[in-house]
């Protein structure tokens, strides 16, 4: 079957490279995709919030899959415009629509869902304009730290961690009244500060039946040690070595099937992944945050780690099918290190030319920000460039792997963290 893949990082090279594998796969559009993605696919310049020429596209393409991997055409209702056309609406379509998407879309309707459906999160109340004053009051008496979340999509940088009450009041007060993240926080969650470690769990919802995927944990730091700025994220390892069967097992009875089953009472027909940002203290998970999608680059571990036939997997979730799936994993650990340009998670040049693939051996190359240039050169073209995924028998050769294939490639102003996985080695 033909395929349609929306996005362009180092998450969907992983989907892309995934999907065609699969004898199922017979076309695999990208769009608009990166120079690791046109390796195996159709580039496709698309801009895909052009709903009703990405529509187009489908029916002259004979699309009969659609994939998206970022959350920003799923909260602004890609699935909804699709299923409100007779001839779109054919077509299995992965990700939820605009309702569901609020998942990630609104910290105020997750914060809420979870309080109503008792699933484990901390504690919270939700402010606006109207509001600030009493917010006011509650940031000021709060324990400290304090967590301020702009409510809408802030590109991953609407959430501050307070160590003062003061700047807990000024910082809530920009947010509201200057828009220091846009509209985004013209409404403010302020709940209480999680201590513990993190981790991810992803789950694929074909609506009705659901599958659970390798759990992973990111490196959302800039500097090693997980210091500095917060990035989109520098490295991952799956599976967790923390996150054992018996907490998996807590994982999946409080968070997952009461998330699942609350999606069903709130009438959303959830078709897609749900990415959920864990805090386990000492044993015992609560949530940070949903995401409705995968996680970059916690994607470029996971599914390598997935064994069944992938479009198989996707058709069946796109078809309401996922429990005549059996989900078949690798035992193996899988390390991913992000390449980024210099001056990343701020301002970056882009252009810097890229050498050395052919000296790599024994890791997956997933390209992130890149493209080629009109001599045909790869060149950056982003923040995060490259992730270098391998996979060991244990955490310590799959990372050494990827470090030692991360110097071979080259590029002005290349940095990547040298101690993903640091702490369990
Ligand atoms: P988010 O944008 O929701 O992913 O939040 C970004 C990061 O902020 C998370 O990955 C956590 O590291 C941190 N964070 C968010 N909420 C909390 C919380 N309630 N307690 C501690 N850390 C948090
Ligand atoms: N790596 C974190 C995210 O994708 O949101």
């Amino acid at each position: 079957m033909n395929i349609l893949l929306i996005g362009s990082g180092g998450r969907e090279h992983a989907f892309a490279y995934k999907i065609t594998q699969s004898a199922q796969c017979n076309k695999l559009f990208v769009m608009p995709g990166n120079a690791g993605t046109a390796q195996l696919a159709i580039n496709v310049p698309l801009d895909p919030l052009d709903f009703t020429n990405v529509g187009k596209f489908c029916l002259d393409n004979d699309v009969k899959l659609i994939i998206v991997g970022p959350e920003e055409p799923l909260v602004k209702g890609m699935r909804d415009y699709f299923g409100a056309d007779d001839h779109l609406k054919q077509i299995p379509f992965i990700g939820p629509g605009e309702k569901g998407a609020q998942l990630e879309g609104s910290k105020d309707f997750s914060k809420a869902f979870m309080k109503k459906y008792g699933i484990p999160t901390a504690a919270y109340e939700t402010f606006t304009a109207d509001t600030l004053q009493a917010g006011i009051a509650y940031v000021k008496s709060h324990s400290l730290p304090v967590v301020l979340k702009a409510d809408g999509l802030a590109a991953g940088k609407g959430v501050l961690i307070c160590q003062s009450n003061e700047e807990a009041v000024s910082e809530l007060t920009a947010m509201i009244n200057e828009q220091k993240f846009g509209v985004a926080s013209s409404k403010v969650v302020v709940e209480e500060f999680l201590s513990g470690i993190e981790l991810s769990v992803f789950v694929l919802s074909d609506g009705t039946n659901y599958k659970v995927l390798p759990s992973a944990k990111d490196y959302k730091r800039i500097g090693e040690g997980d210091t500095g700025l917060n990035t989109g994220g520098m490295g991952a390892v799956s599976p967790v070595p923390f996150a054992d069967a018996a907490f998996l097992q807590k994982v999946e009875e409080r968070i997952i099937k009461p998330t699942i089953d609350g999606l069903k009472k709130e009438e959303i027909h959830y078709v897609g992944f749900i990415f959920i940002g864990l805090m386990n203290k000492d044993g015992e998970p609560s949530v940070i945050e949903y995401n409705c999608r995968m996680g970059d680059p916690e994607t470029e571990v996971v599914l390598p780690r997935i064994e069944s036939d992938f479009v198989e997997l996707m058709f069946a979730a796109g078809t309401g099918k996922l429990n005549e799936i059996e989900l078949k994993l690798s035992n193996q650990t899988a390390v991913t290190v992000m390449l980024v340009s210099e001056g990343y998670p701020g301002d970056y040049p882009k252009g810097k030319v890229m050498t050395g693939f052919e000296q790599t051996s024994n890791s997956i190359l997933f390209h992130a920000g890149t493209q080629k240039n009109e001599k045909g050169e790869i060149v950056t073209n982003g923040g995060r460039v490259l992730a270098v995924t391998s996979f060991g028998n244990n955490l310590k050769e799959a990372a050494t792997q990827s470090f030692a294939n991360a110097e071979k490639i080259q590029y002005e102003g290349k940095y990547y963290r040298k101690d993903i996985g640091y702490e369990f080695l």
